[in-house]
């Protein structure tokens, strides 16, 4: 195999959709851990590295790495400290060793819907926030959103007793530690990549995601049914290293994010309509979705929302209020 050729090769078995870069570009590599299909970061992400490699074609070379094939959200913003990986958008829950400001958007019950969470991001906390990992060497670009948060188990959830002594995956933050514990779950945090495989195993019994996520990776065949409770809020930030941000030729930063800033828009824009899709897409498919009435959910507010309280000093009460005025 001549050089070029076992770098193709190595690409593809890497999993990224494009073709090797040519020499002199700037590579960008983006990884990341969902699906492309009918999931917003997916689908952001593929139009992103259409839009860099068009017209950026010369000077900048995007590849994306989906599905955790280069690696998970545990290890990426490791990866992209040594300089390994350029681009990432883990979910906000995955900062926990950078920032304790993200934890309000883990809150349950912090914001009513995506539009909230958008209202909030533009405002000059949520915008501040970006900055907020800069002496650790990352820098926020830009927010990009999944969906409200459902739950699941192996066993049908209406009332919040359901999940009493289940035990269930969570994401790598504190917060969500406290939620399930508030309903008497039993929390364990795991990679996105493991979920599947330890829900079909009984590892644990549940787990919450959004529509995309659990159509994305097919949570439901392995689950009784996903419950309607749109208690809480997968959002990503789409972020890099400080250092690598800051090395690019000026001009071609600005391109690189004026691009970015495009995508984040457009993208944004639909990611409630590409979650009602997976959602039917579940349906579809001969999943379960069960809805609460309006009891019920009152009665999984009154369980969760006392988290709150152990983490007002992490988030100060001045977003809280400021997120709740949102709701209002
Ligand atoms: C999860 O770990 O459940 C999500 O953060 C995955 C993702 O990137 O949406």
């Amino acid at each position: 195999l001549t050089a070029a050729a076992t770098a193709v090769a190595l690409t593809i078995s890497a999993g990224a959709a494009s073709a090797a870069c040519d020499d002199g570009e700037i590579v960008v590599k983006f990884s990341h851990v969902t699906n492309t299909d009918k999931h917003p970061k997916g689908i952001a992400a593929s139009l992103l590295q259409e839009r860099v490699n068009e017209e950026m074609n010369g000077t900048m070379c995007m590849e994306v790495f989906p599905n955790s094939t280069l690696y998970n959200d545990n290890k990426v913003l490791e990866a992209m400290l040594q300089g390994d990986v350029q681009l990432a958008a883990p979910s906000l829950s995955k900062f926990e060793k950078f920032t304790k400001q993200f934890r309000l958007f883990d809150l349950p019950f912090m914001f009513k819907d995506i539009a909230a969470v958008d209202e909030f991001q533009a405002s000059d906390s949520g915008q501040a926030m970006l900055d907020s990992m800069q002496r650790r060497g990352l820098q926020g670009l830009a927010y990009w959103h999944n969906g409200m948060k459902q739950m699941s188990a192996n066993v049908p959830l209406l009332e919040p007793s359901d999940a009493n002594g289940l035990k269930f995956r969570v994401q790598s933050s504190d917060v969500l530690v406290a939620q399930m514990e508030a309903i008497g779950g039993s929390p364990q945090k795991m990679a996105f990549s493991e979920v599947y495989g330890a829900l079909q195993q009984g590892v644990v019994d549940g787990q919450e995601n959004t529509w995309s996520n659990i159509y994305g990776k097919k949570f439901f065949e392995v689950q009784d049914g996903v419950t309607e409770t749109n208690h809480g809020v997968i959002d990503y930030l789409v972020v890099t290293n400080i250092d690598w941000l800051n090395g690019l030729d000026a001009d071609v930063r600005e391109q690189f994010l004026t691009i970015l800033g495009e995508v984040t828009q457009t993208r944004n824009s639909e990611s409630t309509q590409v979650n009602q899709e997976a959602k039917q897409a579940i349906i579809d498919a001969g999943g379960e979705v069960r809805q609460l009435t309006d009891e019920q959910r009152g009665k999984w507010v009154e369980a969760m929302k006392p988290v709150w309280e152990q983490f007002t000093d992490d988030v100060g009460q001045d977003n809280i209020d400021a997120a709740q005025a949102i709701n209002a």
